[in-house]
């Protein structure tokens, strides 16, 4: 990469001094394929931090296995690739948002593969590579570009080696963002952001951040609940956090859970990619017998949320601890070619699958909702971005399909890279101050921690709760239950943050416990069933009205004058 002269650019060197080594032109935190992208796009113009609370490729990202989903074949179509994302959104998607992502599939896959990531190819009919395609549930044509079973870990390990060559980018790892930093108006209202603390996870410092530009790209909230792909990180700060400044957030009742995730005790929920059912994989029941046909046309390839119902169902109905998937008549060569990642890991638990079902069971894996922002990214609170998993873009609706996540983050971290710029430079020609420098942190007022089985308790509590009555299925009751426990532990929790030292497991316990209040109050919202937000005292989809997303307002929410 050539190296650029942010000096030119860069709002916090223009002309001025910096006043101190944490003073930025743009944060951005979280270094998945979001925030790395992003901090790529910006590296030419401005100077950038990422702020990530564990090592640089640690994401959900770097788990990521089936691919990205792109038209690239002769005989697919921008409108087919809308279509099937609109009808698995359960008519909750916006129809500019999924146009604007699907019509930009081509860049996202040419701009990742002139970085360096390596998809899986094969040769056409003239000699000729090609990207082999290859399909999952609710796409009607192979249109998921990959690198074999492990395309998030190819792409994640590509942009941390372009950061860590850039010039203008500094990497500060092991940094757990605690809050943004905004100037408030007389009401107490969030005006603008101008940085945020984090704490130093390895040195127990917190450390205060200056920049005119926030970006939040800290991926979604799966591990509110006890059973889930994703790995620890994923703890909803940034929606949290988001919510505390004012933004608002939407359709936090749409918790994706993956189907097919393996049934082993000590293997913490590792996925098996629906890529395996889109090659021909086979879901049964302990007997051998075939279901999915019983619950839909579409068979193994219906979208998500029914496969991840119906299995559920048949596992509630046999009192069956889990399902099994079965691709073994595909034969050991054709297996150990396509999914060489899956064959192995489950192989470290004992199963063969060239000979062999693996067993399966849904965990959650993907939030829908999130923090509210537009086609810039842009969120309610000036200055502040968000992008990724973390994000209510529209795009999702009422249930992702598979592979256009990764489409959205480099969709999206483009197009907010694009307006920071544009606005870095509006910036300089204005002749701005710079912000307020964020102040230090005041640990004046609170003691050392508690003894941590507090929060190791509060931790098992929640995910528990939230799994057995916010889960797949849902009931009024089961809500209300979770929801009197929710009201506790915020008690708990805010009380415990206001006079104890922080910690990284109270920071995400704090956070974990907003996220759940926001899914309980968004689900309790929702007086239907609709994708994956299913009830047993509102069985049917409401269409008697047209459907809208489910908007939380927060008190510090300011309308934007941007
Ligand atoms: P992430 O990649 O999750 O990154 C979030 C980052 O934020 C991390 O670096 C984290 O450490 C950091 N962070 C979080 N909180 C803080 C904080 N307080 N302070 C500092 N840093 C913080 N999608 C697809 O499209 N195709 C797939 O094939 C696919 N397969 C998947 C397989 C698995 C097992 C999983 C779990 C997900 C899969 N997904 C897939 C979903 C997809 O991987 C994610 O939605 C996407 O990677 C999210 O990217 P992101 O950049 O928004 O966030
Ligand atoms: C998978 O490989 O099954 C995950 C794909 C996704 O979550 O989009």
């Amino acid at each position: 990469m050539t190296p650029v002269d942010a000096t030119q650019w860069g709002f916090a060197h223009e002309g001025r001094t910096l006043t101190s080594e944490n003073q930025f032109d743009v944060l951005v935190v979280g270094s998945g394929a979001s925030g790395l992208n992003l901090a790529l796009e910006m590296a030419a113009f401005a100077r950038v931090a990422v702020i990530t609370k564990s090592e640089l490729h640690e994401s959900n990202t770097y788990y990521a296995q089936g691919g990205i989903a792109a038209v690239l074949d002769e005989h697919d179509t921008v409108e087919s690739h809308i279509a099937d994302t609109l009808n698995a959104g359960a008519g909750l998607c916006e129809e500019d948002v999924v146009r604007f992502i699907v019509e930009h599939g081509r860049e996202a896959i040419e701009k990742l593969a002139g970085y360096g990531v390596e998809f899986t190819t094969r040769t056409d009919s003239a000699g000729n590579p090609e990207y082999h395609l290859t399909r999952e549930g609710g796409h009607s044509h192979r249109r998921v570009v990959h690198a074999a079973d492990a395309t998030g870990q190819a792409i994640e390990t590509t942009l941390e080696e372009r950061v860590r060559e850039a010039d203008n980018i500094t990497v500060f790892e092991h940094h757990n963002a605690v809050d943004l930093w905004c100037e408030r108006d007389v009401h107490g209202r969030s005006k603008r952001v101008t940085g945020l603390h984090a704490l130093n996870t390895q040195s127990g410092e917190v450390r205060a951040f200056s920049a005119p530009f926030v970006v939040l790209a800290t991926g979604g909230v799966s591990k509110v609940y006890l059973y889930t792909s994703n790995p620890d990180i994923c703890t909803g700060d940034g929606i949290a956090m988001a919510w505390r400044a004012g933004c608002r957030i939407a359709n936090m009742e749409f918790t994706q859970f993956h189907p097919t995730c393996l049934y082993h005790p000590q293997a913490k929920s590792f996925l098996v990619s629906e890529a395996v059912r889109g090659e021909g994989g086979l879901l049964k029941r302990p007997d051998g017998t075939r279901f999915m046909y019983e619950f839909d046309e579409r068979g193994e390839l219906a979208p998500r949320d029914i496969v991840a119902r119906a299995i559920d169902y048949e596992m509630k109905r046999l009192g069956a601890d889990c399902m099994y998937l079965d691709i073994s008549h595909k034969g050991k060569d054709f297996i150990k070619k396509h999914f060489p990642t899956i064959y192995a890991n489950t192989k470290r638990y004992g199963f063969d699958m060239t000979q062999e079902p693996l067993p399966v069971v849904p965990a959650a894996h993907y939030t829908c909702g999130g923090v509210m922002v537009d086609q810039r990214g842009r969120t309610d609170v000036k200055g502040l971005y968000a992008i990724g998993e973390v994000t209510y873009t529209g795009l999702h609706g009422a249930n992702r399909m598979a592979s256009n996540s990764l489409l959205e983050c480099l969709v999206y971290s483009t197009a907010a890279a694009h307006d920071i710029k544009d606005r870095l430079q509006r910036v300089k020609v204005k002749e701005e101050t710079l912000p307020p420098e964020t102040p230090p942190w005041d640990e004046s007022k609170v003691t050392g921690a508690d003894e941590q089985v507090v929060i190791a308790h509060n931790w098992d509590e929640l995910r528990r709760f939230m799994w057995d009555y916010v889960g797949i299925v849902r009931t009024d009751k089961r809500l209300a239950r979770a929801q009197t426990r929710i009201e506790m532990l915020q008690d708990e929790i805010v009380e415990y943050y206001g006079n104890k030292k922080v910690n990284g497991d109270l920071l995400e316990l704090r956070n974990l416990a907003v996220c759940a209040e926001l899914i309980i109050r968004s689900a309790q919202a929702r007086k239907e069933s609709r994708g994956l937000h299913s009830t047993l005292d509102y069985p049917q989809t409401d269409d008697s009205k047209p459907p809208r997303p489910t908007v939380l307002t927060p008190k510090r929410y300011r309308p934007s004058d941007d």
